[in-house]
């Protein structure tokens, strides 16, 4: 199954007219609400729906200052103001459905829809239909005695948040901060591996769709990579073959390699054995839909309605918390910790927290561990 623009569209308007009913019996309910107040500020939410375009220009100058945005002309700076304005509102839309997180102004209110997409539209062949038995699915492991909270950033195993830029290639980010991991276990010694080299010289296909080809910055699958990788010899650290956001020629230079993949196999998709994965072979490579992560500022986002179906977005699970402290009135919740590619100054430092335990945003239908060997 292929992630194209109409499916994406086809959910998303799904998710406006079902977002608009239940803000307005939200929003009716109670205005106090503190939900709404998050969003709107100190606005009102018949003014923030209608016309309050000082407010928002106001809002808006005050996240160009935070982020350190310039426009170059005053065309620029409208064209933005109003992108800006959409993401308000769109903002407000995923608040009502995903109450349990924060969701508002996020270092990326100024990109289109279009621009935002190339960020995280990179994982192609959504859905994980169709993985199952291309390679091995892991056999089940014991998932009884785990710890009630697990975070391989606190064992080490984790670098720091790494910034894609407006290049699909999520799918390579993902990739590597499985086998930095891996090798961390293997090796004891964490290293920043290289994104760039799979952007530039990973071409390789799906074994059972040969349409999902690895693409650069037009997005890939991790499962490929892997593929790739055990194909080539191996990974570059990040420092010898280091990351620019654009596809070019291939530099990969066999004679660098730092870490070699030997063997990599898909976790099956219930949740339990997801966990006991993730603490025996280290951060896990996974997809998913990621259509609430754009207003994500924190919390555990734990939406009403969030497609399965269509995973785009390729990210890192390194751990789990039992109860999740919510805002808001849903109380706490397990989540899964999620590294993500978009830089430190989103979401919660970088990461993102979902809820667990009811396959949330097609979560665990794309999950790979990686098994390594240094070079
Ligand atoms: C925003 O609203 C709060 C609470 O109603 C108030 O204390 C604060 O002064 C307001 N801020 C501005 C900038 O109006
Ligand atoms: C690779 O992993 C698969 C799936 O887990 C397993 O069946 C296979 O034996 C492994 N191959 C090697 C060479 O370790
Ligand atoms: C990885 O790269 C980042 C950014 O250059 C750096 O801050 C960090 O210390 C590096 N981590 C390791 C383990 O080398």
């Amino acid at each position: 199954m292929k992630v194209g623009g109409g499916l994406t569209c086809t959910v998303r308007i799904a998710v406006l007219t079902f977002a608009l009913a239940l803000s307005a019996v939200l929003l009716h309910a109670s205005p106090q609400d503190p939900i709404i107040l998050q969003v709107t500020d100190n606005h009102s939410h018949r003014k923030f729906a209608g016309n309050d375009l000082l407010g928002t220009e106001k809002r808006f100058q005050s996240f160009m200052k935070k982020y350190g945005k310039e426009y170059s002309t005053k065309e620029e700076y409208l064209h933005r103001l109003g992108i800006f304005a959409k993401n308000l509102i769109r903002a407000a839309e995923h608040q009502a459905l995903d109450p349990t997180a924060v969701h508002g102004v996020t270092p990326f209110s100024d990109l289109s829809e279009e621009e935002f997409e190339k960020m995280y539209s990179g994982v192609r062949g959504g859905g994980g239909f169709g993985l199952e038995g291309v390679v091995g699915t892991a056999p089940a492991v014991e998932v009884g005695g785990l710890p009630d909270s697990f975070d391989w950033r606190e064992r080490g195993a984790v670098t720091e948040v790494k910034t894609q830029g407006i290049c699909g290639s999520c799918w390579a980010f993902s990739t590597t901060g499985s086998i930095e991991g891996a090798n961390f276990i293997a090796t004891g010694k964490l290293l920043n591996l290289s994104e760039q080299q799979l952007v530039d010289c990973d071409h390789t296909c799906d074994a059972t769709d040969k349409t999902e080809c690895n693409n650069g910055c037009n997005g890939g699958l991790m499962t490929n990579a892997y593929n790739y990788l055990m194909e080539a010899g191996g990974l570059e650290e990040e420092a010898s073959y280091p990351y620019t956001a654009k596809r070019g020629e291939c530099k990969f230079r066999p004679d660098k390699v730092a870490v070699r993949v030997v063997n990599f196999t898909n976790i099956p998709i219930d949740e339990n054995q997801i966990a006991a994965n993730l603490v025996r072979h280290g951060p896990l490579a996974i997809g998913l839909n990621a259509i609430f992560m754009q207003t994500y500022i924190g919390g555990v986002s734990c939406p009403l309605i969030c497609g399965k179906k269509w995973v785009n977005h390729g990210v890192l699970l390194v751990g789990y918390g039992a109860k999740g402290f919510s805002i808001l009135r849903f109380g706490n919740r397990p989540y899964w910790i999620i590294k993500n590619s978009w830089g430190a100054h989103w979401g919660e430092k970088g990461y993102y927290r979902l809820c667990r335990g009811h396959g949330m945003c097609g979560m665990n239908t794309m999950v790979s561990a990686v098994v390594t060997q240094t070079s």
